[in-house]
């Protein structure tokens, strides 16, 4: 008996690891999934390389990877087309790589898209596209500033450049997310050869508001393609106290709130309360500091006032606050 339980447990340990060499659990069964590294690739003197990953189910897995033009009806030869490892280094174990390097192109946009075919006439066609372009530049932006941090009120250029001014078509760019007009803009094109560059810079002064604003410049060049680069902003700004700073007097106890705004976030003083020992409630928010005191005042009358400060590395403001006299 003992021997008989033995011997069935070996034989399902031998079983299990013989029949799930390489095979999944049930359930686990992986979907199809394409990862293109770039959806826009340019043709280098008729070659483009095309990084891509991609998953499957195990029984689409040892199947045939074909890549065609425009549809699966027109795959490529393999005078078009050759497998380049290397390209794409898989991010999960289970991803396997499919970059080609296509050969022979012509000075037109296309678009390729890849397959996997199996079993008799089994296939897959996964639904992603990459378009291949006679001209393709990469778009860059930046601040002039030495760092990306800005001031308001302070005028900044803001620089956006092409890679490559593709022959015929000059590029066409527009600025979107900024919150005041601009000042204006400076092109300064480059020659006209294929391979150099273009940019255009705009003078433009920071506002408060474009604090954490996304800027976007888009550039159309080549055949209708586009291209942008986005930069968010940080927009450093003078101290600022809220109106809905105000003292409220209750019987003998009074009670002041001072909200201040800026970049970086002020920090808020209260002169009345200098030397003394109160507690003061400090609060910082995403964009607000809120201070906070409670103190009883024997000898408060309408001509006390009570003001604040409010401080950071640019500069400090002060207000005197409105007292509501709940008492009348
Ligand atoms: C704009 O950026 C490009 C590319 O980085 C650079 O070549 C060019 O000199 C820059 N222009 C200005 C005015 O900063
Ligand atoms: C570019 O777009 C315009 C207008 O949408 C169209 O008339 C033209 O044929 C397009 N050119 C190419 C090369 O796709
Ligand atoms: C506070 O109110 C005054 C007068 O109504 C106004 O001029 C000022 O701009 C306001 N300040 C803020 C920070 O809203
Ligand atoms: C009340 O009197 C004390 C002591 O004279 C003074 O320090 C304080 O500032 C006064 N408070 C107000 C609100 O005027
Ligand atoms: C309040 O101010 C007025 C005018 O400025 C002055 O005449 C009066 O004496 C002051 N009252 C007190 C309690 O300081
Ligand atoms: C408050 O602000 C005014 C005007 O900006 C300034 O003249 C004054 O010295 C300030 N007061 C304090 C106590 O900082």
């Amino acid at each position: 008996m003992m021997k008989w339980r033995l011997l069935s447990a070996l034989l399902r340990v031998l079983f299990m690891a013989g029949l799930c060499n390489g095979c999944l659990m049930s359930g686990s069964d992986y979907k199809f999934r394409l990862r293109l590294q770039e959806k826009l690739i340019g043709n280098e003197r008729g070659r483009a390389w095309i990084p891509c990953a991609f998953t499957a189910p195990m029984r689409a897995l040892s199947g045939r990877q074909v890549w065609f033009r425009r549809s699966p009806e027109f795959p490529l030869s393999p005078a078009e087309v050759q497998k380049k490892d290397g390209l794409m280094r898989p991010m999960i174990s289970t991803e396997s790589e499919c970059s080609v390097v296509l050969w022979d192109l012509q000075d037109t946009t296309e678009e390729y898209g890849f397959m996997l075919e199996w079993g008799a006439n089994e296939r897959h066609v996964f639904p992603d596209r990459v378009k291949v372009a006679s001209c393709v530049a990469k778009v860059e932006l930046t601040p002039s500033t030495y760092s990306n941090d800005l001031v308001a009120g302070e005028e900044t250029f803001f620089n956006c450049s092409l890679s490559k001014h593709c022959p015929g078509i000059d590029p066409k760019i527009t600025w979107k997310g900024l919150s005041s007009k601009p000042l204006l803009t400076q092109k300064s094109q480059k020659e006209m050869h294929k391979y150099s560059g273009y940019s255009e810079q705009l003078l433009y002064t920071p506002i408060p508001e474009d604090h954490r604003a996304e800027i976007t410049c888009e550039a159309t060049f080549g055949e209708n393609l586009t291209a942008s680069a986005k930069t968010i902003l940080t927009v450093h700004s003078h101290p600022q106290i809220l109106n809905s700073s105000a003292c409220t007097l209750l019987q003998d106890r009074l009670t002041c709130v001072c909200v201040s705004q800026g970049v970086p976030l002020p920090d808020i003083h209260w002169p009345l309360l200098q030397n003394k020992h109160y507690l003061i409630k400090s609060r910082a928010s995403y964009k607000h500091t809120t201070s906070t005191f409670t103190m009883t005042v024997g000898n408060f009358t309408s001509n006390s006032t009570v003001m604040c400060i409010s401080r950071n590395y640019l500069g400090q403001t002060n207000m005197t606050l409105p007292v509501n006299n709940i008492n009348g």
